[in-house]
């Protein structure tokens, strides 16, 4: 049995845990929300390169995953090659599907929508670079979505109103209009992925990573026989917020968690 780790700053990586539980139903999936340092995409990318290294060291040390699942775009376009560095087992990244979403625009104008520190960074630039020639790509960063997804998953209700404001701007450019296909360039997004199409103009279609990643995972670890065992649920940041994500890990399957402080 295969075991993974799939590590976010909070509950979007829980969405790819799900992609991957479907992809390998005989694996054991932990999981690792960052909560402590929650929200990562509006750090400051020194902050950032300074600690998901050495917290990424110190979660496998701990957990031993056969892989790790890196379930968050604003790490991943960042700190991917570092992260590689450090650990000792096949790291797998999330990054923006630009690639698909320009094989598949038929307007030839895409939508980005991430955290603001993902929308800024030279890694996007080069996707771009490399898979988007000759089509229009408008990106909008927003944090306030994030904050919404996440406390959609801990129980509370969804303010369409938050969302739409959040994500129109997108469509205001002058190529916005003809946006037909909107990457969820943020591992939150899936989790509130009605709420964003119904704040998008008829029509537009919304993609994600998860089942790539799933699929890249499945790739690269290693086949290994281990015991059998419960998945656990990683949380940094204490106990309170253990207590504070309790409910969301519960809904995605989690019902042993661990405290872990880096
Ligand atoms: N889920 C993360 C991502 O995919 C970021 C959320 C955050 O701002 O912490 O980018």
């Amino acid at each position: 049995m295969t075991r993974a780790l799939v590590f976010d700053s909070g509950v979007g990586g829980l969405t790819i845990a799900d992609a991957l539980r479907k992809a390998a139903p005989d694996w054991l999936v932990d999981y690792a929300a960052d909560s402590g340092f929650f929200p990562y995409g509006v750090k400051s990318d020194e902050e950032l390169r300074e600690r998901l290294p050495r917290l990424c060291a110190a979660l496998v040390d701990h957990a031993k995953p056969d892989v790790l699942v890196i379930a968050c775009n604003t790490a991943s376009t960042l700190s991917l090659v570092d992260i590689r560095e450090r650990v000792k087992v096949p790291v797998v990244g999330t990054v923006p599907a630009i690639k698909p979403a320009a094989e598949q625009t038929k307007t030839g104008v895409i939508g980005i929508l991430a955290t603001p520190g993902t929308v800024r960074r030279a890694y996007l630039d080069d996707l771009e670079r490399q898979f988007a020639v000759g089509k229009t790509v408008i990106r909008r960063g927003s944090a306030g979505l994030v904050d919404i997804a996440e406390r959609a998953v801990r129980g509370q209700a969804i303010d369409q109103e938050q969302v739409a404001y959040a994500v129109k701007p997108m469509f205001d450019p002058p190529d916005g209009p003809r946006i037909d296909i909107v990457v969820l360039a943020c591992t939150h997004f899936p989790l509130i992925r009605e709420a964003i199409a119904a704040a998008c103009p008829p029509g537009v279609r919304l993609i994600d990573t998860g089942e790539a990643v799933a699929r890249q995972a499945v790739r690269v670890a290693p086949q290994t026989r281990r015991p059998e065992g419960e998945a656990i649920a990683y949380v940094t940041g204490g106990t309170a917020n253990k207590a504070a994500m309790t409910p969301a890990f519960a809904r995605f399957g989690y019902a042993q968690i661990e405290v872990i402080d880096v």
